[in-house]
Parts: structure tokens; C-alpha cells; sequence
């Protein structure tokens, strides 16, 4: 099925979530590799960089596309719980979106250097665009440098820590679901059988 019912997610979104999953943990690989395990300019430095841009960039795409396509679907019904446990469901789900937005802008805005999609094409760097010039220089009055600052920091502190932990507790509330409660949370997110 395509689409989601009232009792599952549908291929569509159940092909987006595990995609962006998968993209992740790309994402988070490359960048960590790139710190941990290679030397400054050196190739390998240099093509974990674009891989992380690469990835990261494919996550905003896919999230645009997440979002048009759960407007136009119905969302299945929620496991019976408290009101609380649903809130908190609802609250977690928002918050994942908004990393899901807030990192890749905030990773696209603060870098400076142009993101070699897979080494297939280049994307300007934000610096090189109008929207750089008519916003931040002309209207903001702030060079790249300045601007840089808090992009990064979010970027960069926000994936360090709350990023992560946020995925760690939406998984376990995950398999919470499925192994303590027994109810179809998870399953509605796997392939029907
Ligand atoms: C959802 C998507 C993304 C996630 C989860 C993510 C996560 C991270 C994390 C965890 C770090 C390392 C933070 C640290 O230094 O401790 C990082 C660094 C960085 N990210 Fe992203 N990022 C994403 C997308 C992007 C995008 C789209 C770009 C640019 C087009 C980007 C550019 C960078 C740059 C330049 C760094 C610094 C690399 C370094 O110092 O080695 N990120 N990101
Ligand atoms: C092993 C990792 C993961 C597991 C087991 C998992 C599991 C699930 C499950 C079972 C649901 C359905 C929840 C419900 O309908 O109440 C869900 C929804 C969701 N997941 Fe994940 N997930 C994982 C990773 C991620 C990652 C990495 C992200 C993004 C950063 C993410 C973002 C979301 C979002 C935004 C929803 C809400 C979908 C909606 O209702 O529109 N998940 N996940």
C-alpha cells in the first residue's frame, strides 16, 4: 500500500523514515570519521567532509518531500494510552522534524565551502548566493565570519549532544512499544505482513 491507513504507514512514508534512519547514521559516521580517524588536508579528510555535506543534504530533501506527503495522508490512530504518553509521542515526533529541518539549514548556512553532491555536482556554498548578499551582508550587515558563529554552534552543539539523544530515546520509546507494552506502534512502521 502506498499510502498509510488508519493501521499502518504506508511504503511511501515507511520508505522516508528508514531512509532518513539510514541517512543518518551516514551522516553522523562521516563527520565522526572525519574528526576522529583522518589527518588535515589530506583526501580522505576532505571526501568524509563532502560525504557529510552530501548526506546531510539529501535529509533536507527527503524532509521536504516527508512533509508534503504527510499533509496529504491520513496519519494511522495511535495505540490506546495515557494522554500524557500521547502528548509526549506528539511533542518527541515534533521535535525530531525540527532536527530535521534545523540541522541541514544550519549545516548549509555555517559551511564554508561548496558541497560536492556526491561528487556529481556542486551546490554554492551560501556565501556565493543573493540570498547571502540581499540578507545577511546587505540587510543584517554582517560578514561571513560573523554570521558563521551561531550556525555552527547550533549546528555543531546541538548535534554533539541533543541530536543524538532524542534519536536514543525515540528508538527506545520504540522498542518500548513493542517489547514492554506489545502494542503495533513499531509494527506500523515495518512492512505489513
Ligand atoms: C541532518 C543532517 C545533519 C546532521 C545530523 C549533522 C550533524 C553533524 C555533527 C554531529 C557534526 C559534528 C559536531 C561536532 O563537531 O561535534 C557536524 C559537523 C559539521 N556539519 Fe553537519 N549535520 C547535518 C547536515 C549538514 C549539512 C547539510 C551540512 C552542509 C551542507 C553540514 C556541515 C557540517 C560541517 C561543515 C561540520 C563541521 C565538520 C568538522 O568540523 O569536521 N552538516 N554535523
Ligand atoms: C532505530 C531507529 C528508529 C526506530 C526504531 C524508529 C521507529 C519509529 C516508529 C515505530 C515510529 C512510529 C511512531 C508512531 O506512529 O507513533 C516512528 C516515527 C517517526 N520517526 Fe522514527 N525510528 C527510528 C529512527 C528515526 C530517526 C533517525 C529519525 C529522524 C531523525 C526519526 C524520525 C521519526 C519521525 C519524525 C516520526 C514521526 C512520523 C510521523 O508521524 O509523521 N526516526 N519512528
Amino acid at each position: 500500500m502506498m499510502k498509510n491507513t488508519p493501521t499502518h504507514y504506508g511504503y511511501i512514508a515507511r520508505a522516508l523514515h528508514w531512509a532518513t534512519a539510514l541517512l543518518f547514521l551516514f551522516a553522523y559516521t562521516a563527520v565522526y570519521y572525519r574528526q576522529w580517524f583522518t589527518e588535515k588536508d589530506t583526501a580522505i579528510n576532505w571526501t568524509a567532509l563532502q560525504l557529510h555535506l552530501s548526506f546531510g543534504v539529501t535529509i533536507a530533501v527527503l524532509v521536504v518531500l516527508r512533509i508534503c506527503w504527510r499533509w496529504s495522508n491520513v496519519q494511522p490512530t495511535p495505540e490506546p494510552g495515557s494522554a500524557l504518553m500521547h502528548k509526549a509521542a506528539h511533542f518527541g515526533h515534533l521535535a525530531l522534524y525540527a532536527v530535521l529541518i534545523i540541522m541541514p539549514l544550519t549545516g548549509y548556512l555555517g559551511t564554508g565551502v561548496a558541497t560536492e553532491f556526491f561528487f556529481w555536482f556542486e551546490i554554492p556554498k551560501f556565501a556565493d548566493t543573493w540570498l547571502f548578499q540581499l540578507l545577511i551582508q546587505d540587510w543584517a550587515g554582517l560578514s561571513f565570519e560573523q554570521f558563521e558563529v551561531p550556525m555552527d554552534f547550533i549546528h555543531k552543539e546541538g548535534g554533539a549532544y541533543l541530536v543524538w539523544l532524542l534519536i536514543l530515546g525515540h528508538a527506545a520509546a520504540a522498542l518500548y512499544h513493542h517489547i514492554k507494552l506489545k502494542d503495533r506502534t513499531l509494527l506500523k512502521m515495518l512492512p505489513p505482513r
